[in-house]
């Protein structure tokens, strides 16, 4: 077993299932305390102990929270201060798709919530932790599907016609927005923040809808999808490697920075989605 994880902590949000379970069990390997979070605490335990086993590190927790519900995310950040003296990686990586239009109980469209603001929040609320341990990194799995997107503000949630792979893609370009925007906002502290697209991968991504949305991605991903191992590897190397220790504010896929789409650098907008997010959770 690679040790260099060794007394460090990391926190991984969605590792249930698909990439972030991927990305739980080789850092287990590699030695790093970890705190898994997912929505279902039987299959939490389930899949803590499968990774407990297979890597042999018993320094493994599982968290119940539902991040769609921004209290669940409250709660998980004040059980994450508790219980753990310092945090040396954040991956915010639980994300999906909704075909359909839903709202959650708090009011915010569910796509927007789960995919942007339990990333935006989470960070906020582990932000003092991240900034005491000494060199930590936030890794926010995005996608290349925001490829086609642009931030629209003036319907942010989709509440005057929602599309759900539009609003998907959106969710996504929030992801690399913030993480633009969050590293100008950290610049100069020993915290790096940095996002990617995983490839298009073999997951349960999408099992949730029913219908053609959950049919055609199925299609789509039996003729060109990776397997759930490849697709973890961009978020692994993010979190462990040494070789891009200190690097900051980029956008990855397969290992390499690369560009993402010219929406997503847009300052003044980055700005202005930092700010009505925030504002949505003070
Ligand atoms: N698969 C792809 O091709 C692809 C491509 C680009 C980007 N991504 C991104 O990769 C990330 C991971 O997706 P994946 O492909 O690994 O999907 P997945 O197999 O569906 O896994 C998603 C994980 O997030 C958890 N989750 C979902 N909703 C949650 C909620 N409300 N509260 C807490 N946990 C929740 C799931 O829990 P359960 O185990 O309970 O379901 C599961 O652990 C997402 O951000 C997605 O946008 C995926």
């Amino acid at each position: 077993m690679e040790s260099h994880g060794s007394g460090k902590i990391m926190c991984i949000t969605g590792a249930t299932d698909g990439i972030g379970k991927v990305a739980a069990s080789e850092l287990a390997k590699q030695g790093y305390t970890l705190a898994l979070v997912g929505r279902n605490s039987e299959k939490g335990q389930r899949v803590m102990s499968e990774i407990a086993q297979d890597s042999g590190n018993e320094n493994i927790r599982f968290h119940t929270c539902d991040l769609s519900s921004m209290a669940d995310v409250r709660k998980l950040a004040e059980e994450i201060k508790t219980e753990y003296d310092q945090l040396n990686v954040l991956l915010n990586n639980a994300g999906a798709y909704f075909s359909e239009f839903d709202k959650t109980d708090e009011g915010f469209e569910r796509t927007f919530a789960l995919n942007h603001l339990a990333y935006y929040l989470l960070t906020y609320l582990l932000m003092e932790m991240l900034e005491r341990t000494k060199s930590s990194r936030i890794v926010n799995v995005a996608s290349d599907a925001h490829r086609g997107s642009k931030m629209s503000f003036d319907d942010l949630q989709g509440f005057d016609g929602y599309k759900g792979w539009p609003a998907y893609c959106k969710s996504k370009l929030a992801n690399i927005m913030f993480t633009y925007e969050l590293d100008r906002r950290i610049s100069g502290k020993n915290i790096t923040v940095n996002c990617l697209h995983p490839g298009f991968v073999d997951t349960n991504f999408g099992n949730n809808n029913s219908g053609s949305a959950r049919i055609g991605l199925n299609v789509a991903k039996k003729v060109g999808a990776i397997s759930p191992a490849k697709g973890g590897l961009t978020s692994i190397y993010l979190a462990s490697s040494e070789e891009v220790k200190g690097v900051s504010g980029k956008y990855f896929s397969k290992c390499k920075p690369k560009k993402s789409n010219a929406a997503s650098y847009v300052e003044a907008d980055q700005e202005k989605l930092w700010q009505i997010t925030e504002s949505f959770l003070a």
